[in-house]
């Protein structure tokens, strides 16, 4: 999708500038840093955030801004989700995973340190000129980064969930889908939109962030792993438990599917100002990486 790759570059552009450099010896971390998060990754999550923006009358400042923090937390979490002692992944966006450029130490201090810029990105007065606007915006990705989102979700994943769909659908909740209401939640903070415009485009990010995730787990049965950039045919090799897994790939593409009508459906106040998010459920749906 054309939009995808030009907030893809406008967020590159923009991470570029906000990250950290150094002199010295901590230039490996400032590096390594910069190899995790301006790597070739889709930055879905700040087009959501971006184009959810556009059904509101804002500016698009603060939003890149904290989409680029959105886009630190997400890049930490796949460097942690990488390592020997979680995935234990070579590939990541068709290069060398970060503890396998760099070391794993070097990876653990980079996803620390991406995680604290992220907050020191949204935090800073260049946000926005409201400090309740800034306060807001990290304590929400304070919740959705840690063990009530991502974080918790990602110690579920590795836990295993026993044979239960309620407890796949919390995790995949929780470790994809804290994120990408996040990315949601930056608009609708920064516009202070009414609670029928937040339960809209809430409901819209649930769907979309499980179908999101359920692709990802079909991509890694069905997955080219050239294509994809990572290695695929490893969650049951590993014993992860998630739809693919309790369902079976028809199944889950089934519910897929479902997710995605019901998530276009959730844009309909908006009309055609949505055209493009709606365009991007299929986009989700059709990914090959
Ligand atoms: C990978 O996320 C991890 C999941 C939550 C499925 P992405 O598919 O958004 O990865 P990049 O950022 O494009 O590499
Ligand atoms: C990771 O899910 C989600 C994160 C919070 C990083 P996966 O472990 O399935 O992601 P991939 O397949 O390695 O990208
Ligand atoms: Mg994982
Ligand atoms: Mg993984
Ligand atoms: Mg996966």
């Amino acid at each position: 999708m054309d939009r995808v790759a030009e907030v893809a570059d406008l967020v590159t552009v923009a991470l570029d500038e906000l990250l950290p450099r150094a002199d010295g010896p901590e230039s490996r971390l400032t590096e390594a840093m910069r190899y995790a998060a301006l790597g070739p990754g889709k930055r879905l999550r700040p087009f959501f955030a971006l184009e959810a923006a556009r059904l509101f009358d804002i500016e698009e400042r603060p939003v890149l801004r904290a989409a680029c923090a959105l886009e630190c937390v997400h890049a930490y979490s796949l460097v942690h989700d990488d390592l020997p002692a979680m995935d234990d992944d070579d590939v990541r966006r068709g290069r060398p995973t970060l503890h396998r450029a760099y070391d794993e130490a070097t990876a653990i201090l980079a996803g620390d340190a991406l995680q604290t810029a992220a907050f020191d990105i949204v935090l800073h007065p260049d946000t926005h000129d409201d400090p309740g606007v800034r306060c807001e915006l990290a304590a929400r990705l304070s919740m959705a980064s840690g063990a009530r989102g991502m974080a918790g979700g990602q110690m579920i994943d590795l836990l295993g969930v026993r044979d239960d769909l309620g407890g796949v659908a919390r995790m995949q909740r929780l470790k994809t889908g804290a994120l990408f209401t996040y990315a949601f939640e930056i608009p609708l903070i920064v516009a202070r939109a009414r609670d029928t415009e937040r339960q809209a485009l809430t409901s819209f990010a649930h769907d979309i962030g499980l179908a999101y995730q359920i692709v990802d787990d079909l991509l890694d049965v069905e997955g080219d792993e050239d294509i994809l950039g990572k290695a695929a045919r490893k969650d049951e090799a590993q014993g992860k438990t998630n739809f693919v897994t309790l369902l079976g790939v028809d199944a889950a593409r089934r519910r897929v599917g479902h997710l995605a009508d019901q998530a276009r459906s959730h844009l309909d106040p908006f009309g055609p100002d949505a055209d493009i998010l709606k365009a991007s459920v299929d986009y989700v749906l059709q990914r090959r990486n």
